[in-house]
């Protein structure tokens, strides 16, 4: 649940906004490297290991991608035939996707704001698939359980989350990090079925979700 914000948490917010907005301000972001990860084309072309049982391809859907950034993997799929909705905080990042499915010849809809406050967008869902590339291990704690939620709602049943994430203590002051327990105590009535560690030389994780039948 939300609960109300504190004089820290506002400041803690917009440190991540502001710190994000400079890597796009500046040039290229260090995570913009044009290439979809493996872990997400095993999931929708249905090569290679992970993701709990079964190992086809995804039929396509409704896909809510979650800090989006310049949109690489958004495109990637729409190109695949997923009905993309893609989120991001920073407008600069936002004007890059568009640039890039406009060039790319695909539709995505892509919305500037914050994946904790999706009641503010309109992305209703129900969504078959999300995907989040590192957005949720950076967002302060106090507005994870609203990110949560978000989802919850507008998830279809059994959908899937697939979540890149940064674990505890690797990404400096700014952001918090993840943990496999925190995924399993915040994403209640999902279920993790699969945890697969990041190829960093550091803590990092591919966590699998699935949204409940009822
Ligand atoms: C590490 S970057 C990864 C971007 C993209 N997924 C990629 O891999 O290229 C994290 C992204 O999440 C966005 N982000 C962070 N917090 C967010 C929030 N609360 N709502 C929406 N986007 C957010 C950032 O602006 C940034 O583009």
């Amino acid at each position: 649940m939300d609960r109300p914000n504190t004089g820290a948490d506002v400041d803690q917010e917009e440190a991540v906004r502001r710190a994000l907005e400079k890597y796009y301000r500046d040039g290229k972001p260090p995570w913009d490297t044009g290439v979809t990860p493996p872990e997400l084309v095993a999931l929708v072309e249905g090569r290679g290991e992970g993701q709990g049982e079964g190992h086809g391809a995804l039929p396509p859907g409704r896909a809510l991608e979650l800090g989006c950034g310049t949109g690489t993997n958004a495109i990637y799929l729409a190109r695949h035939g997923w009905e993309v909705v893609a989120v991001d905080l920073v407008d600069r990042a936002i004007e890059q996707a568009r640039e890039k499915a406009d060039a790319a010849g695909v539709a995505v809809r892509l919305l500037h704001g914050d994946a904790t406050r999706l009641d503010e967008l309109d992305a209703p869902g129900p969504y078959d698939l999300f995907f989040d590339l590192s957005c949720y291990c950076g967002i302060p704690p106090h507005r994870r359980d609203a990110y949560a939620a978000g989802l919850t709602r507008r998830a279809a049943p059994g959908a899937l989350l697939l979540m890149f994430v940064y674990g505890p203590g690797t990404l400096g002051d700014t952001f918090a990090g993840v943990t496999a327990d925190e995924m399993r105590a915040r994403f209640a009535g999902w279920e993790l079925i699969d945890v697969t560690p990041g190829t960093n030389p550091f803590p990092t994780f591919w966590f699998t979700l699935r949204a409940g039948e009822a």
